[in-house]
């Protein structure tokens, strides 16, 4: 191996002279080195390039290592999580011990102390680098859907997906309902689930692939569902680590994890977002709209959801009207390609009172159906985790502006 790739994600911005003073001595390996203030930052970093190795400064105590080491196994399974710290930076009555267990438990078996020292490096790069490939898993997908304005179809179009995949996947999609206000999907679905997802975070610490299944609720349509919370008390429960460590395991549990959210950007549909292999941003088809989506993309991109990852959904969910927008139109004034449009259709409406899904029973040969097939091939194909991206699906597409 050549030139290997190493992350550093750390608030210290001495750590990359640091690490690259302690690697001059280290001759045989001279890796490029990638820096991260931040999590989040450090995440996409190591989506995108697939570091080797990863070094995370723990500050404070073990809490965030843990959580990071989580997702990055996620995203870049292939890569081995590095923890770096000094002892004098830990909160009062951290030991040192405690730290280091924490992080094994968390699959981090390297632990260094800084400041870095040649002879640790060399053999920390001898032993991963000089080590076979790892073997991975293959991980569930997750999908989520999300708009930057109430009423644009979201639940519709994500309960609709979760049970159009559910019919080719029996027990293996797991639809989660995040709209913490007021979620809809267990009424679209016309079920009572007694647990919520609210069961699963406050379970959070003993959750394993098997409580999963069995906290959240079957529907008719062999479609898994986590309900969200049934009052605004029981939502304050559901924070972004909590939710993180659900779509973890549930992405080893499940074929497909399929997430509703709710028109806002906040840490809970970040964390939701930061672990999504496709993120179907849905809007409708008036200026304001429009104008507010453009934004929203871009809002996205600058949160590391890059375009590869985005794809733009417009849904017709009223009835055309004299002077209405057309998708042409729309692409023009968005500056972006629309993968998919969906049409109006009455049923879901009614489909809304009778709790009886309308994808259930549709065909997938016209109208609503047809572009909800083609929405579901693109879920079926999106690699997971370690695989390349997926070129934007271009069947149903609009595509982009006109000169
Ligand atoms: N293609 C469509 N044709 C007809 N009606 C639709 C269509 N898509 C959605 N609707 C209707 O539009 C309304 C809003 O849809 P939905 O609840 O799915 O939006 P949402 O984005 O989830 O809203 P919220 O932000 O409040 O969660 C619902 O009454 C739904 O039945
Ligand atoms: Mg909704």
């Amino acid at each position: 191996m050549k030139n290997p790739q190493v992350l550093i994600v750390g608030t210290d911005p001495m750590l990359r002279d640091e690490f690259n003073a302690a690697l001059r001595g280290a001759k045989k390996w001279s890796p490029v080195v990638h820096l991260a203030l931040e999590q989040r930052q450090g995440l996409e970093i190591a989506r995108n390039r697939r570091p080797e190795v990863i070094c995370f400064e723990v500050r404070h105590d073990s809490s965030e290592l843990i959580r990071f080491a989580e997702e990055a196994a996620i995203v870049t399974p292939e890569s081995t999580v590095v923890a770096i710290f000094r002892p004098e930076d830990f909160d009062a009555g951290v030991e040192e011990s405690s730290v280091v267990i924490d992080a094994m438990r968390a699959g981090v078996t390297d632990c260094l102390r800084r400041p870095l020292s040649t002879v640790e490096l060399q053999q920390l790069f001898d032993r991963v680098l000089g080590a076979a490939p790892r073997e991975q898993r293959e991980l569930g997908r997750v999908i989520s859907f999300v708009s930057n304005k109430g009423g644009a179809g979201k639940s519709s179009i994500s309960v609709s997906s979760a049970v159009a995949l559910a019919q080719d996947y029996p027990d293996d999609v797991l639809l989660v309902d995040t709209s913490l206000q007021l979620g809809v999907a267990a009424m679209m679905l016309d079920i009572s689930p007694k647990t919520t997802i609210v069961d699963a975070i406050q379970e959070s610490h003993r959750l394993d692939e098997t409580l999963i299944r069995q906290i959240a609720a079957p529907s008719p349509y062999g479609l898994h569902v986590l309900a969200a919370p049934p009052d605004a008390v029981e939502a304050s429960h559901v924070d972004d680590e909590g939710l993180s460590r659900i779509i973890t395991l549930a992405r080893r549990t499940y074929k497909f994890v399929i997430i509703d959210t709710y028109p806002m950007l906040d840490s809970v549909i970040m964390a939701a977002l930061d672990l999504s292999d496709l993120v179907f941003v849905v809007f409708h088809a008036t200026v304001p709209s429009v104008v507010g989506t453009a934004h929203f993309l871009d809002v996205l991109k600058k949160v590391g959801v890059a375009e590869a990852r985005q794809r733009i959904v417009l849904n017709y969910n009223f009835p055309r009207v004299s002077g209405g927008l057309k998708a042409q139109d729309v692409v023009d004034r968005l500056g972006r390609d629309i993968q998919h449009v969906f049409p109006f259709q009455k049923k879901l409406i009614t489909a809304l009172n009778t709790g009886k899904p309308y994808a259930a029973s549709c065909g997938k040969r016209f109208g609503f159906g047809k572009v909800l097939a083609g929405v579901v091939r693109e879920i079926e194909a999106t690699p997971g985790p370690g695989q390349r991206a997926p070129a934007a699906h271009q069947a149903m597409a609009v595509p982009g502006p006109r000169s």
